[in-house]
């Protein structure tokens, strides 16, 4: 069974990406929405969080736990691969896709705070990003923008221009997005950027990476049936928050 978390809704963008490639699998996801935001925490607060819902996901029969969430892959999978014997599958900002494919020489990055100050994301970024120029930016206000299920409109618009401008205005021709809760906002992020600039959702990645795992470990539950590509609704997955329900339940329905 496996195990995805975190702060919020925003890990059902890798949940759905996990499903096509894992179709036949049990999951549960778990939505930390009383401590969301993550990014403005301090690393001790994101790792006791992260071992309290791992303690949690083994209780429920998880073998494998995907931190689908930036922030707190950067501050405790370390610690979780330390203390725990099973498999964690982690997020990163894909700065090596962006400056793998950027013709600017610009990649832009939006994650959050906690991101961005982290030593794991600066020895991604200082391995990966040789010769090309990396704009940062915290995506100022996107995740309360996706707990509450405003993905478009007036009000999402102005919130996510202030963010994506400035790499515009960098010359960013590519834009990572360093946040799980980002990727609901594509569209708008997509609209705003124009067609000239990419916008990359390191979620499919990390879906085969998982893939991989999980082949090596042999802990693929397979039914001899052709694999079919999976629909996220229509997985066997139980859903837990530790706040209110609403806002996961929500964003599950646009998936
Ligand atoms: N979805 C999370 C991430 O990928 C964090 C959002 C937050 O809680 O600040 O970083």
């Amino acid at each position: 069974m496996i195990g995805i978390f975190d702060s919020g809704a925003g890990g059902l963008s890798v949940y759905r990406e996990i499903v096509k490639v894992l179709p036949e699998e049990k999951y549960v996801y778990y939505s930390d929405n009383a401590h969301c935001p993550y990014g403005e925490k301090s690393r001790e607060y994101v790792i006791d969080r992260a071992r309290k819902i791992t303690d949690f996901l083994l209780g429920q029969g998880c073998d494998v736990i995907v931190v689908a969430c930036n922030t707190a892959t950067a501050a405790a999978i370390a610690a979780l691969r330390a203390e725990y014997p099973i498999p964690f599958i982690g997020m990163e900002p894909a700065v090596k896709q962006g400056a793998l494919r950027t013709r600017s020489g610009v990649v832009g990055v939006l994650a959050t705070a906690g991101t961005l100050k982290a030593e794991k994301y600066h020895d991604t970024r200082d391995r990966f990003a040789d010769g090309v120029t990396v704009v940062e930016r915290t995506g100022e206000g996107f995740v309360e923008l996706v707990e509450a299920g405003t993905l478009d409109g007036p009000e999402a618009e102005a919130v996510v221009r202030r963010s994506v401008e400035p790499l515009l205005d960098a010359g960013a021709d590519m834009i990572v997005l360093g946040c799980t809760h980002y990727p609901f906002l594509q569209p708008l992020i997509e609209r705003i950027a124009g067609p000239g600039v990419t916008v990359i959702d390191p979620a499919p990645a990390a879906a085969r990476h998982l893939l991989h795992v999980m082949e090596d470990r042999g802990l693929i539950r397979h039914d001899g049936q052709p694999m079919k590509i999976g629909d996220p609704k229509a997985a066997d997955v139980r859903l837990f928050s530790s706040g209110p329900q609403a806002a996961l339940e929500r964003i599950f329905s646009i998936l």
